[in-house]
């Protein structure tokens, strides 16, 4: 007879392997400390989900993750894969997991992940910290827009609370999240005003929607900001943090809103009773997942992709990530999927 199934013990396909490919670093390091390791594949605990992951975003903080400018709390495990996002399908769950099967189209975001992060085969995360993928978006932009997804959209909505008519300058609009933020704020009516330097990236974000887009480095950003909004800003969605911002934040009424996520430097500075000034975090939960997917089909969201790499070129995007100037978000093809 055979054995009955334990009740504990984790759902996992069958032909899962031992191990697994992961851009990981054996130390803290420039571009070139991050190689591929094969490395074994983790194990899911009773809440957890193992995601066979067809691609991984790159961000700006994953670099500071790489040198160690950035270190969870606690001794760094190493060698240690970067990583907070990326989709594919589900490979395995825990015996508490209830929200997916396996098999199921999924995408996900975890910070400080002690069981590494997405530039692997494979990654395991709680599935409170994971949603399923919006038909729309393929797996390639539902890996880029995890973390970006849910910043950008909580900015907009739970942060800044924005609403039809309303002027909002999106600070940074050519970026990873700055990309999402202004499609997000026009799927809510509202006036937009972007950032971006350079034809290409003014020619995107303008296509995504903004009404007007300004350098923010030209000498006439200011005046061009007063002529879109003579009354003032309503609300600023801050991506990058510079004195450019400072003088545009003397644009915004009283009473207006500026929020920025955590690790934009140097963050805005206080202006007293006059503006609310809010920090945050992208959270990751069933409830922004599903805020999220909503979003996603009322904007038709589209996820601009600067360039693609295979985790073995994980260094490559890295030493892009350095250069700077990327329009919308750098991502990782770990295998084919949908
Ligand atoms: N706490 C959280 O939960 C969370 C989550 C996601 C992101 N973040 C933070 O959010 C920030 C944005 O992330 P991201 O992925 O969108 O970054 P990104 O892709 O590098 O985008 C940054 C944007 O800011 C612009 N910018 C940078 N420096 C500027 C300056 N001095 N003057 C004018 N514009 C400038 C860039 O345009 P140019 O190309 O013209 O420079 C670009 O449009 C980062 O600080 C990141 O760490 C935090």
């Amino acid at each position: 007879m055979p054995k009955a199934k334990s009740k504990t013990s984790a759902t996992r396909v069958p032909e899962l392997p031992p191990t697994m490919k992961a851009a990981a670093v054996d130390r803290f390091g420039p571009p070139e400390a991050l190689t591929l390791h094969e490395l074994p594949v983790p194990q899911p605990d009773p809440g957890e989900i193992l995601i066979a992951l067809s691609a991984a975003g790159v961000g700006v903080w994953d670099a500071d993750i790489r040198a160690g400018l950035w270190k969870p709390p606690g001794r760094a495990r190493f060698p240690v894969i970067p990583g907070t996002d990326g989709a594919g399908f589900v490979a395995a769950k825990g015996p508490r997991v209830r929200r997916f099967n396996v098999g199921d189209r999924v995408y996900a975001y975890e910070f400080g992940n002690r069981k590494g992060g997405f530039y692997a085969e494979y990654v395991c995360v709680s599935a409170e910290h994971a949603g399923t993928v919006p038909k729309s978006l393929d797996l390639l932009q539902a890996g880029a827009a995890a973390t970006t997804g849910l910043t950008a959209l909580q900015g907009i909505d739970n942060v800044l609370r924005l609403k039809a008519g309303e002027t909002v300058l999106i600070f940074g609009a050519s970026g990873a999240v700055g990309t999402l933020a202004v499609q997000f704020a026009k799927r809510l009516r509202a006036r937009v005003v972007g950032t971006a330097s350079g034809r290409k990236a003014t020619t995107v974000v303008r296509e995504l929607g903004a009404d007007v887009v300004i350098d923010a480095r030209s000498t006439r950003a200011t005046e061009q900001l007063s002529d879109f909004a003579p009354d003032g800003l309503d609300a600023v969605l801050a991506l990058a943090g510079s004195e450019a911002l400072e003088r545009m934040l003397d644009n915004v009424r009283t009473g207006g809103r500026v929020a920025y996520p955590n690790g934009v430097e140097p963050a805005p500075r206080a202006r007293g009773h006059k503006l609310r000034v809010s920090a945050y975090d992208g959270v990751a939960s069933p409830r922004e997942f599903d805020h999220l997917e909503q979003a996603v089909e009322e904007s038709g969201l589209r996820v601009p992709i600067a360039s693609v790499y295979p985790l073995a070129r994980a260094a490559e995007a890295h030493k892009k990530l350095d250069q700077g100037h990327i329009v919308g978000r750098l991502a990782l093809r770990i295998r084919r999927g949908d």
